[in-house]
């Protein structure tokens, strides 16, 4: 069997885009390596990779569902041939994370099987894991082709149910502070509701509007709902954060303005197309992609 480089179109054209994209998505391990190689990660280095790993599998979950959304509001049709690159990275770094842990708790797979038995936020952490390497080992080009397009799309779906599961995770192991995990989730609602007005059909800027206006609250009412029923701290203190300048900015800000940047794109791209765009109408799947291309 031939491999095909990672850098390459199906064609075996090289691919500006996908050579990017490759590299950046080393750029995580190799600071993480950097960091621990000079010492920055002193004095608990596995936790600390630990940490970067978990942290940059949810980032990348979260990027691999953005590619979707921006390909439609940006009319950028190739943004879907890494789309697979950045999810095969992101079980890539998760398997990282757990292989770390497994080394944190010295080796013991006895123990480290007990405690996933045991602790919740690693059974669903063990969940998304799993899920993942799910989606990653079917998703070769051969794999695609045996289980055929339309049971690749349905099983791919789980998707939907892997990011909610590691956001979850991300949340439970929080201790004091959760900003990251509530604006992690708020990125996802975003996300979700974008698909979600493109499926009723809304213009590309409305749909993107109308998943800001509903994401950025969505994301405080989390953050503080977590609050007050993890933490025991009143609602209405959490609520009332995101409208102080003192404490900004809030999970539910950077979710708005992650909103307000998809809005743009659209609008951007309502100008009238140049020939070239308009010679060649969006396709609703891409072919080539096969099955990669349709949705999620
Ligand atoms: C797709 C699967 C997973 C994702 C996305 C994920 C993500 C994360 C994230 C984002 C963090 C927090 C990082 C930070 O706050 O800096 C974390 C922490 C952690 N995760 Fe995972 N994780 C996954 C699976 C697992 C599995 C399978 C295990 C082990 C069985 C595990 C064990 C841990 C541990 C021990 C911590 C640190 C908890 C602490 O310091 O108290 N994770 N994970």
């Amino acid at each position: 069997m031939k491999l095909k480089a990672p850098w390459n179109e199906r064609n075996g054209r090289f691919s500006a885009l996908k050579a990017i994209v490759f590299a950046g998505l080393f750029a995580p391990a190799a600071w993480l390596a950097f960091e621990l190689a000079t010492g920055m990660l002193f004095p608990k280095p596995v936790t600390e990779l630990i940490h970067g790993a978990g942290l940059w599998t949810v980032r990348l979950l979260l990027l691999s569902l953005l590619v979707t959304p921006l390909r439609r509001y940006a009319r950028w049709n190739k943004l879907i041939a890494i789309r697979r690159m950045v999810g095969v990275a992101a079980f890539a770094y998760a398997l990282a994370h757990f292989s770390l842990y497994i080394v944190d708790q010295s080796y013991n797979l006895l123990h480290v099987a007990s405690e996933i038995a045991l602790r919740f936020y690693l059974t669903i952490g063990f969940a998304a894991l799993v899920g993942l390497a799910t989606l990653a080992a079917t998703s070769t080009d051969a794999m695609i082709r045996r289980i055929g397009a339309a049971n690749w799309n349905r099983l791919h779906k789980l998707v939907y149910l892997i990011a909610p599961l590691a956001l979850l995770h991300f949340f439970l192991q929080a201790k004091a502070n959760v900003a990251e995990p509530a604006m992690m989730t708020g990125l996802f609602f975003l996300l979700m509701l974008a698909r979600l007005f493109t499926r009723f059909g809304w213009p590309q800027w409305a749909g993107a509007l109308a998943s800001a206006l509903i994401a950025a609250p969505a994301t405080a009412l989390a953050e503080a709902s977590w609050y007050a029923l993890v933490r025991h701290i009143p609602f209405a203190r959490v609520w009332d954060a995101n409208f102080s300048l003192l404490l900004a900015p809030r999970p539910s800000w950077l979710v708005a303005a992650a909103g307000v940047a998809l809005v743009v794109v659209a609008l951007a791209r309502l100008a009238p197309p140049s020939t070239a765009l308009r010679a060649v109408p969006l396709p609703r799947f891409a072919g080539k992609e096969g099955a990669a291309s349709r949705q999620p």
